[in-house]
């Protein structure tokens, strides 16, 4: 056993003590055998400022103050499609966590968006869990390899908020497997995370946090995960079952886990062997991240310190530049030409002071001067011909009838129409779905008139994830979605709009205009059902050809992209193991740089299950000048082509057919390809009697 000497100098009590937290947001510490204590901070765009209690067993989050340093949210992020930039973040929030003592980040968030009311999908990367497995993986390395423990959170199913704390999630294994659970199971297994962050909710009837199939079974002995799991906080409702399940760490700070531990122990729901077995998990989390430290303070020394509040910034204004989707661009609205207009109207608050991240405990505390405003910087890149007037429309305490006029009369002067739209913070936040896909009422009854009366109108949305447009879509020439872009947005979607950067985020989430009603949601306060099983996102929407607003995947760019020379090698196979090599050419055919994320989707369609059209397995970014072209090269393994074969209770390939889809978008298929194996061992025929049908 490790740490073996140090766990025999502990007493039983010293023991159960360093089981839970030391205070909110840090683990306990013992001074008399010299155990350290780690301090912990919320993830995921940035590091939350703590400071001190009044009463020294506390530590605080305190909302006031500044100085944090606010990244694009996850939805953002999710929508760069950019591994190398999600490693960047990581280690540049691995700069702020050392900056401000944190030696433990509580993220990322990868649930899936089940619904997009979930008041917490801003924090989550995406729909699709290849996408947020690729994402989460540099994530979690940029924070790790710079010293910064990560939790990787909310294991699992946590998703919605509304009975959070008390619903039970009733899904089918395969389901739970392929989709629920798969970005966790990459994760795990590629970037090794130090501990990952049991759900509030249950599963199937059982406490995420007493949920031994859950956190022992699949993840500790099928994934081979070796870290710390701690709970959410105030997920534990039975310390000693839930360390019987294999939870090691409760959080907050329970102060008579001692006596309940004890209590466990005396009945035989616990042994000493699982409180040691926790306490080791611990002591190798704290150890392995106090030598973390060098490593972050060898990392400083090559350059990164002294504290370079700057670079940090320009770092989260990249992202916001490497995330903002342009939806639609007709006639060319976008880019503005400098010379083309005499006015320009600004509309709407969100110019003046953006929303930039959403509520709950990810918020950090960002002071005013480090925000970029929109028309601020609108203002520095428009030409000096152009007059701007700015209209803030929706603080005004007037009657709707003025503000229409006002509207009128702006539109007398200026011929095209900026409007802001936003999803105000405490909309989007933890602990509360919202109650509507649309924007306010009053903001598209606003939009809508602009949108009537100006020769062209762009709308820009600030929103952590999808909001529908309620009747101004067909009257918008351009829609930019500007995501909660962070500190950084306002001078990077002035910079888009002006043409001095080409927009290349793409959907991390499909955008629809109405929310489905064949889905069990909320449901009744004490289950909800997944019936519509992997049927989710661009998975239900191609299923069933229902029309969304905007695909997954998609976004537009100022240049457009060729693609060419599908080859797929090799296109038969005898093996299920098989490697395949799929590689095609993209061509910048526009007149100016740009970048592009290719996605490639495989699908099945004579599958002996039910199965999704298609299923993003692989995606890269990148970036071509005018006329330039190159060739990509993934390679698929035979994953890419399984599904979780309940009878089995393993993935499984089956034989037959293929597509290999290469495309701009879910729905903007460039390439079509076919893939064929056929092997000995394929069980799907003994499946047919046995009614597996998902
Ligand atoms: C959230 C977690 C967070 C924790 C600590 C909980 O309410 O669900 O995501 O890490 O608080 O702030």
């Amino acid at each position: 056993m490790k740490y073996k000497e140090i766990i025999d100098e502990l007493t039983l009590e010293e023991k159960e003590l360093l089981l839970t937290g030391g205070g909110a947001l840090a683990t306990a510490e013992n001074k008399r055998v010299g155990i350290p204590k780690l301090t912990m901070s919320d993830g995921p765009h940035g590091v939350r400022r703590l400071l001190k209690h009044p009463n020294p067993d506390y530590e605080q989050i305190c909302n006031i103050g500044g100085g944090d340093v606010c990244f694009p949210t996850a939805s953002a992020l999710g929508s760069s499609w950019n591994k190398e930039l999600l490693y960047e973040i990581g280690s540049a929030i691995a700069v702020d966590c050392k900056e401000e003592g944190i030696d433990v980040l509580l993220s990322p968030g990868i649930n899936m968006k089940r619904t997009p009311l979930c008041g917490r999908n801003f924090e989550y990367f995406s729909e699709d869990p290849i996408l947020s497995a690729e994402l989460g993986i540099a994530y979690v390395k940029g924070l790790q390899e710079n010293g910064v423990g990560t939790s990787l959170k909310h294991f699992a199913l946590n998703n919605q908020e509304i009975d959070r704390s008390s619903i039970s999630v009733e899904v089918d294994e395969r389901t739970l497997r392929e989709y629920y659970l798969k970005a966790f199971e990459l994760i795990v297994k590629n970037a090794k995370p130090m501990s990952v962050m049991c759900a509030y909710n249950k599963i199937g009837g059982i406490w995420c946090s007493e949920n031994q199939w859950l956190l022992d079974y699949v993840l500790r002995k099928e994934w081979g995960f070796d870290g710390l799991i701690v709970s959410d906080w105030h997920a534990v409702h039975s310390p000693s079952k839930a360390l019987a399940a294999g939870l090691d760490l409760q959080m907050p700070k329970n102060s008579r886990i001692a006596e309940e531990l004890t209590y466990g122990l005396e009945n035989g729901i616990i042994t000493i062997e699982d409180i040691d077995r926790s306490v080791e998990r611990i002591l190798s989390f704290v150890y392995n991240l106090k030598s973390g430290e060098q490593i972050l303070k060898q990392n400083q020394e090559k350059g990164t310190y002294p504290y370079d509040r700057n670079k940090q910034h320009n770092i989260a204004k990249k992202a916001a530049l490497e995330s903002i989707t342009l939806l639609k661009n007709e006639n060319n609205t976008l880019p503005i030409s400098r010379e083309e207009y005499k006015s320009i109207a600004i509309f709407g608050t969100y110019a003046e002071e953006p929303v930039i991240m959403g509520g709950g405990s990810s918020k950090v505390t960002v002071s005013e001067e480090s925000i970029d405003k929109p028309l601020d910087y609108i203002k520095r890149y428009v030409g000096n011909q152009t007059q701007i007037i700015y209209e803030s429309l929706f603080d005004k305490i007037a009657s709707g009838m003025k503000i229409k006029q006002r509207i009128h009369n702006i539109a007398k002067e200026a011929e095209l129409a900026i409007v802001f739209l936003a999803n105000e913070p405490e909309c989007e936040r933890e602990g509360i779905d919202r109650d509507r896909l649309t924007f306010s009422e009053y903001m598209n009854e606003y939009t809508k008139e602009i949108g009537r009366v100006f020769k062209k109108m762009i709308v820009i949305m600030q929103t952590g994830s999808c909001t529908a447009s309620n009747g101004w879509e067909h009257r918008a020439d351009s829609i930019l979605q500007m995501w909660y872009s962070g500190e950084g947005g306002g001078s990077a979607i002035a910079e888009i709009l002006f043409g001095i950067e080409n927009p290349s985020g793409k959907l991390s989430e499909t955008f629809i205009t109405r929310i489905r009603k064949d889905m069990d949601y909320p449901g009744d306060g004490t289950k909800v059902w997944y019936r519509e099983g992997v049927f989710n996102g661009y998975r239900y929407y191609d299923k069933y050809q229902q029309d969304v607003w905007y695909p997954f995947g998609h976004g537009l760019s100022y240049t457009n992209f060729e693609y060419s020379d599908l080859q797929i090698t090799p296109e038969n196979s005898d093996n299920e193991s098989q490697k395949v090599k799929v590689q095609f050419k993209i061509k910048n055919i526009g007149n100016r740089a740009g970048k592009e994320v290719p996605q490639l989707y495989v699908g099945k369609l004579d599958s002996i299950v039910l199965r999704p059209e298609k299923e993003l397995q692989a995606f890269d970014k990148i970036f071509l000048l005018p006329g330039e072209e190159k060739i990509l090269n993934f390679e698929l393994n035979d994953r890419a082509f399984t599904y979780y074969n309940t009878y089995l209770r393993n993935w499984h390939v089956e034989s037959g057919i293929y597509n290999i889809m290469i495309g701009a978008s879910s729905q903007d298929i460039r390439l079509n390809g076919k893939y064929k194996v056929y092997w000995e061992k394929d069980y799907s025929g003994i499946m047919k009697n046995e009614a597996l049908i998902l």
